[in-house]
C-alpha cells in the first residue's frame, strides 16, 4: 500500500532510494552547467550540415528528442531522431549524424553509429566511455565524453546540454539572448520547490506523485511537449515501475480520446497528467479543456503539470524536471527503489548471450575499420 507520509520522512524515504536518484535529480541543475562547461574545449569538426541526426535509444535519445521539440519551429534544417539499428535513407556525407549512448554499449546505437561511418556522414559521438568511445578514438571521430556512474536517464543534463550548445556553434539556430542561463534559473528554482525537505503541502511534485498512486498515468502534452511527455511517461516506467503511456495534442483528439469511451471498471485503473502551460496557444488551450471535460469522470484522476519560466526552453525542461521527481516520489511511496532496471538490464544481457554478440561486434570492427582506412 503506498504511503505518501514517507516522502517527509527522509530517513525513511533514503531507506527505499537505496541508489540515492532523488540526490542526483535534487542536483540537476547543477549537472547542466557542468555539462555546458565540458564543451568549451571541445572542437566542432564540422560547417554546418544539411540536416542533423540524433542516433540513440531511451534516456540518450530523449536529449535528441527535446532538441528538437525546442528547435522544430526556428531551426534551418531538419533535425530528426533514429531510436533504430539503421540510419533513413537520406543520411549521407552531408548528415551530421551524432550517436549518443550513456553506456557506449547500446547495440542499436552502435550499429547507427558503424552506418553513418560507412556513409560516410559528418559523425560526432557522446557517451561516458564503452565502444562508442574507444571506436570514435580509433577512427579518429571526435568523441564527447560526460562522466560515468549515472542511470543514464539521470544524467540528462549531459545528454542535452552538450548537443544544444553544439546546434548553437553549428549554426544550426542561434541562441535567444539568455536562453539556457534562463532554462538553468527555472530548473534550480524547480528543484528548490520538489526537494524532498519541502513538505508534500507545499510540494507540488509530492502531491502529484500521490494523487496518481495507484494508477497507471497518462501523460497528455502537446506541440513541442512532445520529448516532455514522453520522458515523464519513461520515468513513471524506469523509476516507479508502472505501466505508462504518453500521447500529444492536438493528435490525441482524433484517435486517443476514443480509448475513455471503455468501460468504466477499467478506466478507473487510469489517471491523467495533462501539461500545462501559461503560454499555450488558444485552440490547444480550448483542446485542453475539452479534453479534460471529457475524461474528467472517466478516470480515477485528472492532474496537471504546469511548465515555468518565460522562453521554450526554460518551459520545457520545467516541467520534465516536475515529472522526474513526481516519478522518483512515487517509486519512494510505493516502497520501490527508483534506480534499478533489472527487465531492461536482463533483456540487454540475453540480448548478448542469444546473438553471441562480442564475436559479432569484433567482426564487424575490424570490417569499420578496414573500410574507414581504405577512406
Ligand atoms: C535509462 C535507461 C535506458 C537506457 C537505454 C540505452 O536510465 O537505463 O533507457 O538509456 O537502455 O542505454 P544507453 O543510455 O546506455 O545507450
Amino acid at each position: 500500500m503506498a504511503n505518501p507520509s514517507i516522502l517527509d520522512q527522509p530517513d525513511a524515504a533514503r531507506k527505499v532510494d537505496q541508489h540515492n536518484m532523488l540526490e542526483l535529480c535534487e542536483k540537476t541543475p547543477q549537472f547542466c552547467a557542468e555539462a555546458i562547461e565540458l564543451t568549451r574545449e571541445i572542437d566542432i569538426p564540422c560547417e554546418m550540415p544539411q540536416n542533423v541526426i540524433f542516433a540513440g535509444m531511451g534516456g540518450s535519445a530523449i536529449g535528441g528528442e527535446l532538441i528538437h521539440d525546442w528547435l522544430r519551429d526556428r531551426a534551418t534544417i531538419p533535425i530528426s531522431v533514429c531510436r533504430e539499428y539503421t540510419l533513413p535513407a537520406y543520411a549521407d556525407e552531408k548528415t551530421l549524424v551524432i550517436p549518443v549512448s550513456y553506456s557506449g554499449e547500446t547495440e542499436e546505437t552502435l550499429s547507427a553509429f558503424a552506418e553513418a561511418v560507412r556513409r560516410k556522414c559528418k559523425v560526432l559521438t557522446l557517451s561516458s566511455g564503452g565502444r562508442l568511445q574507444s571506436l570514435s578514438k580509433e577512427l579518429g571521430i571526435t568523441h564527447v565524453c560526460i562522466p560515468e556512474g549515472f542511470p543514464p536517464r539521470a544524467a540528462i543534463a549531459y545528454l542535452l546540454f552538450p548537443l544544444a550548445v553544439f546546434m548553437g556553434r553549428l549554426g544550426v539556430v542561434r541562441e535567444r539572448s539568455g536562453e539556457v542561463e534562463e532554462a538553468l534559473r527555472v530548473l534550480r528554482q524547480v528543484s528548490e520547490e520538489s526537494k524532498r525537505s519541502v513538505n508534500f503541502e507545499d510540494n507540488a511534485a509530492k502531491r502529484l506523485a500521490a494523487e496518481i498512486s495507484g494508477t497507471v498515468p497518462v501523460v497528455y502534452g502537446f506541440l513541442h511537449y512532445n520529448a516532455v511527455a514522453r520522458r515523464i511517461k519513461c520515468q513513471f516506467n524506469e523509476n516507479s515501475k508502472v505501466p505508462s503511456r504518453f500521447e500529444v495534442l492536438p493528435e490525441l483528439n482524433h484517435n486517443d480520446i476514443m480509448g475513455w469511451e471503455a468501460p468504466q471498471d477499467l478506466l478507473g485503473n487510469f489517471s491523467l497528467i495533462f501539461i500545462r502551460d501559461l503560454l499555450e496557444p488558444p485552440e490547444i488551450k480550448v483542446r485542453i479543456e475539452l479534453t479534460e471535460e471529457i475524461t474528467a469522470t472517466k478516470t480515477k484522476r485528472v492532474c496537471s503539470i504546469w511548465a515555468k519560466g518565460k522562453q521554450k526552453l526554460a518551459r520545457m525542461l520545467s516541467a520534465m524536471h516536475i515529472g522526474d521527481f513526481a516519478s522518483i516520489y512515487l517509486a519512494i511511496m510505493s516502497g520501490v527503489d527508483p534506480t534499478p532496471t533489472n527487465s531492461i538490464t536482463q533483456l540487454k544481457q540475453e540480448m548478448n548471450r542469444r546473438l553471441d554478440k562480442t564475436r559479432n561486434h569484433e567482426r564487424k570492427t575490424q570490417s569499420l575499420k578496414r573500410q574507414h582506412a581504405k577512406g
